[in-house]
This record gives structure tokens, C-alpha cells and sequence, in this order.
């Protein structure tokens, strides 16, 4: 790691390492693993969500599905896993050892209560096994346990109620789990503030089918025949994850810090959530596909690109996009351009006549002979679907026209 960059971060207060952490999940199941994953470089963990022994909670037989895309492994991945399984006394034996362990590591214990009076004694019960944070999980949506998880993250007074639970039996600092499963984020973020949150986080897994069997006809993960509405990770819910920390983000009402996590996978997922105001990031479904060693790989990157940027602190990265986001309102639509195509790279595959004919401005026309496409410019819509199809990077670029420069209507018959 370049020693000219600090990778540490505040988050609600807490100091960590870097902001890399494990989150809530079967990544985070137990010491023995969130102390390979602190040794591999994570600086902190969301444990996986505690509750209270008085429900037991068995999981479905299988209980994930790996969503592959083409040759494309794991865009995404449905389960439709519970909270842990383990018992509350080894679960919290673990949480104090980790914390003698690895007292600069820092863990951030999720409970969910399915009660009022089990958000106080959860919360009590990590805080004096000495969570660092406690994070509120209002946001997983498939819980078979009636009134909780999402269904509570959609119900703002709820959310309001149980952090205020919370907040009446301790000083340790409350983070609030988001679910992107609702129209404005903000309202339970709010809410969450009210009720005495530190912090936010999101997201959880957004619901989503992501697979049908063509002879069971059964939705995937087949639990014996049988299929659910469930949670969607991976590199797939990225953007939908990046949306709700940039609006969170944006909103000065409540001001809050965010942990930010779906589809984080490289460090270059991880900078775009910090760029969009996350303090601190987690990974589950990245963790699952490759195995801790990918935040070796999350150190390096984000410390060679902060010295090449001579950014010092990873705190001036922290919102750093927000104000180039705007309203789609706000576009200057009298600066208009054109697709360039640098011919000379061309290898003749005709992808981009093909899509510029059937989805662009048909501004392609294809000269079989040369085996090369043939421009007009003032057909062009700059829609750059050309580029999305080429096989060679670099071929198409986007290029600015000036301000004079007209585009030719758009030819109908009749
Ligand atoms: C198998 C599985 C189990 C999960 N269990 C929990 C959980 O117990 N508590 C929780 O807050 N989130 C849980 N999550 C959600 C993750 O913590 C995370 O919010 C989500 O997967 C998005 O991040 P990712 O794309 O990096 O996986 C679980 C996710 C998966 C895939």
C-alpha cells in the first residue's frame, strides 16, 4: 500500500481502518470468520443480524441462487436466507471476543427485534458485549416472521419507534438499514433520524425474481418445488445501490453518514459509492464469488488512485460527485454531439450498421466491398448504442458539435 495515502475513515464517530467491512450476511456469520477477514485487510464487519431465541429460525433448503448471465457468472444472486440461525449466547460470546481480539477492528452488530421489547434487549444485549455499532435491520424482505424486516422499513413511524427503543437503552451508535424496496428512501432515513440514528446504511437486497425453471417451472432458488418473491445482490442491483446512497446522500435534512454496499465486487465499485457519499462500504455477494482476498485487491487500487490523484484522505472522496448530479431537468439540451468513429481500428463485424438501423438514427449505411460502415453525421443522434456494441474499445467516441450544427429530421415514408 502507498504510504502517502491514509485510507481511515470516521463513521458515526468510530474510527476505522479503512472503509472496507464485511455486511450482514453469511459472510459474517461467526469470530472464526470475521477474524480471517479482518487478518485478510477488512477494517470492520456488520455482523450477521442478530435476534432474540424466542422465534427459532430455520432457513430453506437451498437457500441462494446464483444468477448467470450468458458465460457471465453470478450478475447476480436471490436468497432467501433469515437472520441467523445460531443462537443469541454464542453469537454475543463472539462479538466479545472479536472486540479483545482485534480492538482496532470494528464491529457493527445488526439486530432486528420482532417485537418493541426485542429491539431493547437486543440492543442492550450487543452493547454490553461491546458492538461498536448497532445497526437497525429494517430492510430485509423476505422474512417469514410477520411485521418485520422490510415491512417495517416501509412504515416510517415503525422505524421512528423501534430507533427510539433502541436509543433508550444505549449510547452506542445506531445505524439504520434502508431498504430500496420503497418510492423515497428519505422518508425512513428521516425517520430514522428522529428516532435517534447516528448513521445509515443501504442497501439491503432489493425483491426480485431473478430466474424461472423452464421444465419445473419453478422461480429460483427450487426450495422443493416451491419458489419466492426474494432478495437480489450482486453487480446487478449496483446501480439501484448507488441511487439510494446519492439521494440519501443529497438530502441536508437529515444529514446523516451512509455505509453503502450492493454489487461492490472491485475497488472501483467501492469508490463510485464513496463518491456518491458513502463513508464506509460493505460487500456480501463480491465475498461470496471470490472470497475476502478481493479487499487486498480494494486496498491497492483506491490507495494507487488516491496518489494519483494526490488525494491524502479517503474523507475528500466522500460526496465528491454530488454536485455534478443533477436533475435530468438541468441538461443544457442546445449542446448536442455525434458519434466519431475512428475507422482505421474498424474490423468490419457491422454490429453497429445492424443497431444504428434497427435502435439509432439509422445514420449508418454499410459498404459491403470495404466491410466498413459509412457515417452520416447528420443523421446522428448521439444515442451511442454503436459504441455499446463494438468490439473494440477506443473505435467510437463521443464528440461535441458546435452550437450552429444542426441534425437532419429523421426520415418517415409516406
Ligand atoms: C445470503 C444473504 C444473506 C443476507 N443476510 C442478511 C442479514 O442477515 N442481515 C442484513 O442486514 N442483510 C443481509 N443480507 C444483505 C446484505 O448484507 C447486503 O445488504 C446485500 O446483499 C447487498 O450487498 P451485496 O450486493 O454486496 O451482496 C444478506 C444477503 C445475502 C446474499
Amino acid at each position: 500500500m502507498s504510504k502517502k495515502v491514509d485510507l481511515s475513515v470516521n463513521y458515526c464517530g468510530v474510527q476505522f481502518l479503512n472503509p472496507f467491512m464485511l455486511s450482514s450476511s453469511p459472510v459474517s456469520n461467526c469470530a472464526e470468520m470475521v477474524a480471517r477477514s479482518f487478518e485478510t485487510g477488512w477494517a470492520g464487519v456488520s455482523y450477521k443480524t442478530l435476534v432474540t431465541d424466542k422465534i427459532p429460525i430455520f432457513h430453506p433448503s437451498p437457500r441462494m441462487h446464483g444468477y448467470n448471465y450468458g458465460d457471465k457468472r453470478l450478475v447476480g444472486l436471490q436468497n432467501v436466507e433469515q437472520t441467523t440461525d445460531r443462537g443469541l449466547k454464542p453469537n454475543l460470546r463472539d462479538i466479545t471476543w472479536l472486540k479483545k481480539k482485534y480492538p482496532k477492528h470494528i464491529v457493527m452488530a445488526s439486530i432486528m427485534g420482532f417485537c418493541n421489547q426485542d429491539w431493547a434487549d437486543l440492543s442492550k444485549a450487543v452493547s454490553d458485549a461491546g458492538a461498536d455499532l448497532i445497526e437497525l435491520n429494517f430492510s430485509c424482505p423476505h422474512m417469514t416472521v410477520e411485521g418485520s424486516g422490510a415491512k417495517v422499513g416501509q412504515v416510517h413511524d415503525l422505524v421512528q419507534k423501534f430507533t427510539e427503543t433502541a436509543r433508550s437503552v444505549t449510547r452506542v451508535p445506531l445505524v439504520a438499514k434502508m431498504t430500496p424496496n420503497i418510492s423515497d428512501i428519505n422518508e425512513p432515513a428521516m425517520a430514522a433520524k428522529r428516532g435517534g440514528a447516528k448513521g445509515l446504511s443501504a442497501i439491503n437486497t432489493v425483491a426480485g425474481l431473478s430466474e424461472v425453471g423452464l421444465d419445473d417451472f419453478v422461480p429460483r432458488p427450487n426450495v422443493f418445488g416451491k419458489g419466492a418473491i426474494s432478495g437480489y445482490s450482486g453487480p446487478a442491483v449496483k446501480p439501484v445501490g448507488l441511487r439510494c446512497v446519492a439521494q440519501m446522500a443529497q438530502n441536508k435534512e437529515h444529514g446523516l453518514p451512509i455505509s453503502g454496499m450492493g454489487g461492490i465486487e472491485t475497488w472501483v465499485d467501492a469508490l463510485e459509492y464513496l463518491l456518491v457519499g458513502a463513508t464506509t462500504v460493505q460487500v456480501t455477494t463480491g465475498i461470496i464469488h471470490y472470497g475476502y482476498r478481493i479487499v487486498e485487491d480494494m486496498i491497492e487500487g483506491l490507495s494507487d488512485y488516491m496518489a494519483s490523484k494526490k488525494i491524502t484522505r479517503v474523507k475528500d472522496l466522500v460526496g465528491k460527485a454530488l454536485p455534478r448530479l443533477h436533475e435530468t431537468g438541468d441538461f443544457d439540451v442546445k449542446r448536442q454531439g455525434i458519434a466519431k468513429y475512428d475507422f482505421d481500428k474498424c474490423v468490419g463485424c457491422g454490429q453497429c450498421y445492424i443497431v444504428c438501423r434497427d435502435a439509432g438514427g439509422s445514420a449508418l449505411e454499410w459498404d459491403n466491398g470495404a466491410r466498413r460502415p459509412i457515417h452520416d453525421k447528420d443523421k446522428c443522434l448521439s444515442c451511442m448504442v454503436c459504441s455499446f456494441v463494438c468490439p473494440v474499445s477506443g473505435l467510437i467516441n463521443f464528440k461535441e458539435m458546435p452550437k450552429t450544427w444542426k441534425r437532419k429530421e429523421t426520415l418517415t415514408l409516406g
